[in-house]
């Protein structure tokens, strides 16, 4: 078996963040959620691996390089432009030949355990299998309708009234039918090649797609509070240790981890939180579902709630950070210099909340 994850598009929504980097690398946990995906695909012991890659392909090759790290061997593919996942399968047929694979959005991050049912399929007579779960919105999803026995009588991108609330997670398993697929279908309104009309050209051509409906979370990290739910909920389950320094005025409880080259001052650290490699926090609170990445300082400061990326400064600020997202090199200072004002230096699409 196979695996293909899906790593071009553009991440507008994520704007400013994506403008200057490519959405799959943002960190959760501090951990970057395409990392995540490529660990999941491993643990079911697949170790041929192709990661679909656009505009951003630069940045995710000098992140990823050629995979040993997980012990696995990564080949790139080229997509001139985000032409819709059945899209990026048709240009991936060269590299998957006539192998079953699975096919991960590498902007999607699961609850864990993902493994066994990507080995039953490898074993199975199915030709597909398509991971589905309850939401409240499925109008943004990929959705799909299943009869009494729970087989799939239909699939629909993105509908305005939806049949069900189960959309499509974005994992997929399938052999090489899905290439007479992704030939036959036509782009959608969004001018798009849909995997969800693939699988649907799938069943009423007579193939065998099963549905799994996954019971545990799952968080498409489009939108910037889907990064901070995605934070929390990684956060909640990641086994804490401490390799950094933490000083005897410090108070850092047991759900908290502080990585190698940390040092935490005179701070109150509480859990579940990560302050990342080389980060200080001096005279500082940091409060439950926090990820502070790597060369970051925080001085003076409050935050909870947050992802703060790398080489970040927060420097005495007055009130608390909260339900915040912010970026690389980013500077939160108290400025001492009259006139009392802010002075603020923002990218385009950036967003503040004030008192
Ligand atoms: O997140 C689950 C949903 O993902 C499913 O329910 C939908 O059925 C499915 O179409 C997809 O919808 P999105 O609109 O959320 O897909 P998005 O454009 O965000 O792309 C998902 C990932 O695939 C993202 O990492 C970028 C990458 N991608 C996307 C396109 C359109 C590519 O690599 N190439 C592409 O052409």
């Amino acid at each position: 078996m196979k695996g293909l994850v899906l790593s071009g598009g553009k991440g507008t929504r994520l704007y400013p963040l994506t403008f200057t980097s490519a959405k799959q690398l943002i960190p959760v946990a501090n951990k970057p959620v395409l990392f995540r995906v490529i660990e999941a695909i491993r643990d079911a012991d697949i170790t041929e691996i192709g990661v679909v890659v656009g505009d951003t392909a630069d940045e995710i090759k000098a992140a990823v390089q050629n995979g040993s790290r997980w012990g696995v061997n990564i080949t790139y593919i080229h997509q001139e432009a985000p032409l819709g996942l059945a899209h990026a399968v048709k240009i991936s047929e060269d590299f998957l030949g006539d192998d079953r694979f699975v096919m991960f959005l590498g902007d999607n991050v699961i609850q864990g355990g993902i493994s066994p049912l990507i080995k039953q399929f490898a074993s199975s007579e199915w030709n597909s299998q398509i991971v589905l779960t309850e939401v409240s919105q499925p109008q943004q999803y990929g959705v799909a309708e299943l009869d009494d026995r729970g087989r799939i009588v239909h699939l629909v991108e993105k509908p305005k009234v939806p049949p069900s609330n189960l959309a499509l997670v974005g994992i997929y398993m399938f052999d090489q039918h899905i290439f007479e697929a992704v030939h036959a279908i036509k782009p959608s309104w969004r001018g798009e090649l849909e995997i969800t009309d693939a699988i649907q050209w799938l069943v009423e051509n007579g193939y065998e797609v099963y549905p799994y409906v996954h019971r545990g979370w799952w968080i498409d990290t489009g939108r910037p509070g889907d990064m901070l739910d995605a934070n929390s909920r990684v956060l909640e389950e990641i086994v804490p240790y401490v390799e950094g320094y933490v000083d005897r005025d410090s108070e850092v409880d047991c759900r908290v981890t502080v990585e190698k080259g940390a040092e935490i001052i005179n701070s109150v650290v509480r859990g579940p939180a990560i302050i990342g490699e080389n980060t200080r926090l001096v005279n500082s609170y940091v409060g439950p579902f926090t990820s502070v990445y790597h060369n970051c300082v925080i001085q003076d400061s409050e935050i909870e709630h947050s992802i703060v990326l790398e080489h970040s400064v927060i420097d005495s600020l007055p009130s608390r950070v909260q339900d915040s997202l912010i970026g690389r090199h980013v500077v939160l200072r108290r400025s001492p210099i009259r006139p009392k004002a802010l002075k603020l230096t923002l990218a385009d699409y950036s967003q503040v909340g004030l008192l």
